[in-house]
């Protein structure tokens, strides 16, 4: 089989030289970065990137021996015609790009997270991209990881009982952080959708009355799915997750290096304790490579990628509606958001 071609947009850290940053880090699986994914997999061959900065582009071909380099990423995909498009820009033009490269004929899409600053730029992603059936996946690297999936298929088989409470520990940003942790819960318990939200940026007197905010504040947040789960954010510990069910519970620790499960048990007449149930051991494995694997096996088996336009649109809503949460002092709201021009920068 041929391997896919991918083309480069934005040649800075989580294109090609983020894996340095993590090397001896349990947490991260290399390779981390989409060129690094390329270099070791026989289904992808990086054909192409486009940075505006020539020494992010000499950089570039130099570490990855890429000879077809652009300062226009129009003209990069016209005149490469690439399988896959990588967007791994900044956030504030991920959605014109998203929506730019489906429009000129991008196979399939990976977008750095968040997709965009506003519904209304991940509205026109989410329109470009699901009318023409692309596959589709971001840099939410955990619904990609294996130790990550072997949770989540354990409590969607049920090893947990009904999920009642999922929960995520770390202190974290809204847009650059959040987008991870309520696409992480909701991966973990199944995808169900976010029926709604409240939560609070930080500062708590954070003003947000014009409707725009260009930082990207701290935050934290409530959230219920249309499941009935309650979920929420911590803000305190290193990036773990707990799904807590009605038979038992499954937990990360020190942002996923580690796992581990409980499950109830009877514990005299009266009362049932939990007791540790050990997970199968697994080898961890590069999230970036499975997922931009992923890309190439669904474009050449014609079937959907792991997660679609249509998550990428909810996670950002659910971000969204936090910061819309705020600006009404707090209370809950509603999926779909009606504020659809709120608007908040990330990186
Ligand atoms: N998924 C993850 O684990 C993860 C990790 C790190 C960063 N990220 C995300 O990746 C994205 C990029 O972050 P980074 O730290 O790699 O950024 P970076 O600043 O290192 O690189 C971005 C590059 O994009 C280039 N660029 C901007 N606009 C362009 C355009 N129109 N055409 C061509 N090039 C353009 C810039 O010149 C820059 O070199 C961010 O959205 C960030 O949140 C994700």
């Amino acid at each position: 089989m041929q391997p896919a071609r991918v083309a480069v947009i934005g040649l800075g850290r989580m294109a090609g030289t983020i894996d340095d940053e993590v090397v001896g880090y349990p947490a991260i699986t290399l390779p981390y970065s989409i060129a690094g994914a390329c270099a070791a997999s026989a289904r992808l061959e990086l054909a192409a990137g486009c940075d505006l900065l020539p020494e992010k582009r000499d950089a570039f071909g130099r570490r990855w021996g890429v000879a077809a380099l652009y300062d226009d990423w129009r003209r990069m995909l016209a005149a490469e015609q690439p399988d896959i498009v990588a967007i791994c820009t900044r956030a504030d033009n991920h959605a014109e790009l998203a929506v730019g490269a489906a429009e000129l004929g991008a196979r399939a899409i990976y977008c750095e997270k968040a997709i965009a600053c506003s519904m209304i730029e991940a509205d026109a992603v989410l329109q470009a991209v699901a009318s023409r059936s692309l596959p589709f996946n971001t840099g939410c690297l955990r619904r990609h990881d294996n130790r990550y999936e072997q949770l989540r298929d354990l409590v969607t088989e049920g090893a947990v009982g009904r999920p009642q409470a999922a929960v995520h520990y770390a202190p974290s940003s809204l847009m650059h952080g959040h987008i991870h942790s309520i696409d992480t819960l909701l991966y973990l318990l199944g995808d169900p959708k976010v029926a709604r939200v409240r939560g609070e940026l930080r500062p708590r007197d954070l003003d947000l009355t014009s409707n725009r905010l260009d930082a990207d504040p701290s935050a934290v947040y409530e959230l219920e799915t249309d499941t009935g789960v309650y979920a929420t954010t911590v803000a305190a510990g290193s990036w773990e997750f707990e799904v807590i069910g009605s038979e038992g519970s499954v937990r990360t620790y020190a942002n996923g290096a580690e796992a581990g499960r409980r499950r109830s048990v009877p514990a005299g007449e009266r009362f049932t304790t939990t007791v540790a149930a050990p997970l199968e051991p697994l080898v961890p494995a590069s999230a970036t490579l499975r997922l931009m694997e992923d890309l190439a096996n669904a474009l050449a088996e014609g079937r959907p990628s792991r997660e679609g336009v249509e998550r990428a649109h909810h996670a950002t809503e659910a971000c969204l509606a936090v910061a819309e949460s705020h600006r009404r002092g707090g209370e809950w709201v509603e999926l779909p958001l009606g504020n659809r021009e709120l608007y908040v920068w990330h990186v």
